[in-house]
């Protein structure tokens, strides 16, 4: 009898929790008896170079398990790697059949966001027409929270939780400063075109803190005429004004608001820009208009990369999910991601299901309308509502000297 070996990828934007499913991944299959489990190196895109590694030569012990749930960044490097359409390069298939067959791999687990759901949606398809018997799971992880089916993705809660309590702390830093002078900071949270991490600047919103005056998400387009006069009314009231915005606004005629200043230019290979430089054009563009002290605050890569305040929540749920694509695979599924489902609020309590990936793949999942107040620039009480479960619980890091330490590959 041959093999029973499984390979795992990841792919697309990290997240602070990304590590935490390729944990659940791994221990899953060595409990379940599979003979070796492959990580693939930076994706899909290092698994046709045959970049891969041996699992149990990094991984040694569960106190690595667990310094490794609570490492940022993809522990394997990642891609962003569009696989071509089937009819288009069977080639590319037929190479990475062969490879997969070499490595006597049942089953291909990809942890990724709707971009890499093309691609398990694009290998199981070819497994289906050929004859494969690989089976083909994704794990759900994303901050952008943008996946269909899925009550929310793994990464989202974290990256929430750094981004209610580090717009806490600027507004803080803010009010500190303003004494006879307006200042104006704007905020600028990832999430392309959902919205979701903006809104969750409104967690900011405490017993002490005000949280944000203004949120924008680019689910609504952006006026800037419009924005321009509710920052004057609003600096009749106060002094300090904190506005949160998406990397991912838009003018009423498509263009990203950073594109106005040159952000955007490097294109990805899902045609993705890379959004950066909103809330920098923002801060400018009021200082001019109005005279006053303008700051930008762009969360960037801390936002999910932030692994020391993680959630619980969030951490818990990504190992779980990723064990639940190892358990669907070992059962016979294929073509499949793995969701969260809300099983209640109060006490909050999810479980593992699991969607046809080609009803996920491609797909964007935005903040519905009703989500935001009538003039698009908060958003409501039901959207924190079904956030702020997620951001429960801490995991605190092994630290070391003083920081936080991390698993990291050898090579
Ligand atoms: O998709 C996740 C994400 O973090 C988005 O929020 C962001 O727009 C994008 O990735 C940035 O990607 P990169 O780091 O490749 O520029």
């Amino acid at each position: 009898m041959g093999m029973r070996n499984i390979i795992v990828g990841q792919s697309g934007g990290p997240t602070s929790v990304i590590n935490s499913s390729l944990a659940g991944v791994y221990k899953t299959a060595i409990e379940r008896g599979f003979d070796k489990v492959y990580g693939m190196l930076h994706g899909i895109q290092g698994f046709l170079d045959e970049q891969y590694v041996d699992l149990s030569t990094q991984i040694h012990s569960d106190m690595d398990i667990e310094l490794l749930k609570r490492t940022p960044s993809a522990f394997l490097g990642s891609c962003r790697y569009k696989l071509p359409e089937i009819h288009e390069d069977m080639e590319i298939y037929e190479k990475i059949f062969g490879i997969l067959d070499k490595l006597e791999i049942e089953a291909f687990i990809y942890i990724g966001g709707n971009d890499s759901m093309d691609t398990i949606k694009k290998l199981s398809d070819y497994a289906i027409v050929k004859g494969h018997k690989q089976k083909f799971l994704g794990v759900p992880k994303t901050i952008d929270n943008d996946l269909a089916l899925t009550d929310h993705t793994p990464g989202f809660g974290s990256a929430a939780k750094y981004i209610g309590a580090s717009t806490k702390e600027v507004i803080r830093d803010a009010l500190g400063l303003t004494y006879k002078k307006e200042m104006i900071t704007i905020i600028e949270v990832m999430g392309r075109n959902a919205g979701w991490l903006t809104g969750a600047t409104a967690l900011a919103k405490t017993e002490e803190c005000e949280g944000p005056d203004l949120i924008y998400l680019p689910e609504v387009p952006f006026d800037i005429d419009a924005f321009l006069s509710k920052i004057k009314d609003l600096l009749k009231e106060k002094k300090s004004i904190i506005v949160a915005v998406s990397e991912g606004i838009k003018l009423p005629d498509g263009r990203y608001v950073c594109e106005l200043s040159g952000g955007g230019d490097y294109v990805d290979a899902f045609g993705h820009k890379q959004l950066t430089g909103t809330a920098a054009y923002l801060a400018n563009f009021l200082g001019a208009e109005i005279g006053c002290k303008t700051r930008a605050v762009e969360f960037s890569t801390l936002q999910r990369s932030a692994s020391h305040m993680a959630s619980r929540v969030d951490i818990n749920e990504a190992f779980m999910v990723g064990g639940a694509a190892v358990k669907a695979a070992d059962e016979g599924d294929s073509g499949k991601m793995v969701v969260i489902d809300r099983v209640s609020d109060d006490p909050y309590m999810s479980a593992a299901g699991i969607y046809d990936v080609h009803k996920i793949a491609n797909n964007e999942k935005t903040v519905p309308r009703e989500w935001l107040n009538e003039t698009a620039d908060y958003v409501t009480e039901e959207f924190i509502n079904y956030i702020e479960p997620l951001i429960q619980g801490d995991y605190p890091p092994f630290m070391v000297n003083g920081l936080p330490q991390h698993l990291v590959l050898k090579k």
